[in-house]
């Protein structure tokens, strides 16, 4: 009996041991994780050549790019637009939903961040131009659910928004990076002088943001469809045939262009394209515009999306056509990140779409009843296959979209 006890005293202290030991392992990795960032950002001697690439003044890019990955834009100092738009996930991210500035949860996926024009970049320069105003911005549609318009108008958001960065106001963001050492270079290099501004600071991110194109020709499809074919660059039999799919067969490119860098977001002259069967939505603004459809998730969605913006019944459930490009990266997939996998997604399209009140056209019969489209197992695989190819890796690891302030 009293053997009995002492193994199983022992075995207790064992047990609470591993547990303490685990517990102190996981805080190690907290403050490990803390540390592995430099206080300062680390740049290159010469910046990176975007006015080559992407035709953004180098030291404007190099200031927003400061900006995007600094953790000093939130209260706290926990958040940056980098924690939640992660290079290696083409500026999306790989969980379902992010914590924001205090660790509550968001209530959608973070999107992927590419294509998005701030500005007509030709039309401006930082030191001896003009801000972008609403004739040089792009329109563009933003958000899950459209609710926003031009990169000036969003850019600085999330900073002030209390889910996500916190801060109080513009004034208290200024008066932090006014006290911030590395900033009056930053802003001197891309303004001409050390001020620092809210016009500034959005102008700058805009012009990183601008930056983030992924280059179509890096992508394995886009070297093929470019004629420039090598051995690495050619698509497998398989793949091929998964780009068929898509294209012919399943029509999905009716509604994702997968060349395009930016979301299919296509706006419709005023009376439409008169074509039949686009649905075209109404935005608050009264602007027409297509590309953003219901595609059958919920019977009753219980996100409205476009609905909740308009409180039109026939947007309920609608959301922004994502692009496809680095697709493979950016799971998990839909603006609530309920698909794992690609296979589940086009799953969804082959079997589950739901006989939603506003479900896109393209998913009903002539009688009006749901089309599933019926996709086999092995069509899936090769739709899944051609979709991995359409990656750029240049994009996802080149240093001059990298936090500057990692390890
Ligand atoms: C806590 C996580 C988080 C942070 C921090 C964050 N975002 Fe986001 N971002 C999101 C989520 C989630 C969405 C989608 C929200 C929606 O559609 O309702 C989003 C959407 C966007 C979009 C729209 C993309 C598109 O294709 O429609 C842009 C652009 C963007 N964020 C830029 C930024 C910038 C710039 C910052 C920093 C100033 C930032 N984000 C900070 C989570 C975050
Ligand atoms: C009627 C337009 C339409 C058609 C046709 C369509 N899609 Fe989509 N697709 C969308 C919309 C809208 C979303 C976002 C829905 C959401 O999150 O609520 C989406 C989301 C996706 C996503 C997830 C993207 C992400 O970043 O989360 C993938 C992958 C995808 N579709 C692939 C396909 C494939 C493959 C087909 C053909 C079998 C197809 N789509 C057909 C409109 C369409």
């Amino acid at each position: 009996m009293k053997k009995k006890s002492i193994i199983l005293s022992a075995f207790t202290t064992l047990i609470v041991l591993i547990i303490f030991n685990a517990c102190k392992k996981e805080n190690v990795a907290v403050s490990e994780q803390v540390e592995d960032e430099y206080s300062e950002p680390i740049l290159p001697e010469q910046t990176y050549n975007y006015a080559k690439k992407h035709g953004v003044n180098n030291h404007l890019a190099t200031l927003g790019r400061v900006l995007f990955f600094d953790k000093k834009m939130s209260v706290n100092n926990t958040t940056s637009c980098g924690s939640c738009h992660k290079q290696e996930f083409a500026f999306a991210d790989n969980v379902q939903f992010n914590r924001g500035f205090d660790g509550q949860f968001l209530n959608r996926n973070s999107p992927s961040i590419q294509g998005l024009k701030g500005f007509k970049v030709d039309a401006v320069d930082s030191i001896n131009g003009s801000f972008p105003n609403k004739s040089n911005q792009e329109e563009i549609v933003l958000f899950w659910d459209g609710r926003q318009r031009t990169m000036a108008d969003m850019v600085l958001n999330p900073v002030v928004n209390h889910k996500e960065m916190n801060m109080p106001d513009f004034p208290s963001l200024l008066e932090k990076l006014k006290a911030t050492s590395y900033y009056s270079n930053l802003f001197k290099n891309a303004f001409g002088d050390e001020e620092i501004t809210q016009g500034r600071i959005a102008f700058a991110m805009q012009g990183f943001i601008a930056c983030l194109n992924t280059k179509a020709e890096n992508s394995k499809k886009n070297v093929a469809t470019n004629n420039l074919v090598t051995e690495d660059s050619k698509l497998t039999d398989f793949e091929e045939a998964g780009k068929r799919l898509f294209h012919e067969k399943y029509n999905c490119a009716k509604c994702h262009d997968p060349l395009a860098p930016v979301a299919t977001t296509v706006f419709v002259p005023s009376g439409g394209y008169g074509g039949g069967n686009t649905p075209v939505v109404t935005m608050p603004s009264g602007e027409k515009m297509t590309f953003m459809f219901n595609i059958g998730l919920d019977l009753i969605p219980k996100d409205l999306g476009l609905g909740a913006i308009t409180n039109i019944g026939g947007d309920k459930g609608v959301f922004k056509v994502p692009t496809l490009q680095n697709i493979s990266v950016t799971a998990p997939y839909m603006h609530d990140g309920r698909f794992k996998t690609l296979e589940e997604v086009v799953d969804h399209y082959g079997h589950s779409v739901k006989d939603t009140r506003t479900l896109a056209p393209q998913f009903r019969n002539m009688d009006g009843t749901v089309k599933q489209l019926n996709i086999s197992a092995i069509e899936r695989n090769a739709i899944v296959a051609f979709l991995k190819t359409l990656k750029d890796e240049d994009f996802l690891t080149s240093p001059m979209y990298a936090n500057p302030f990692k390890k």
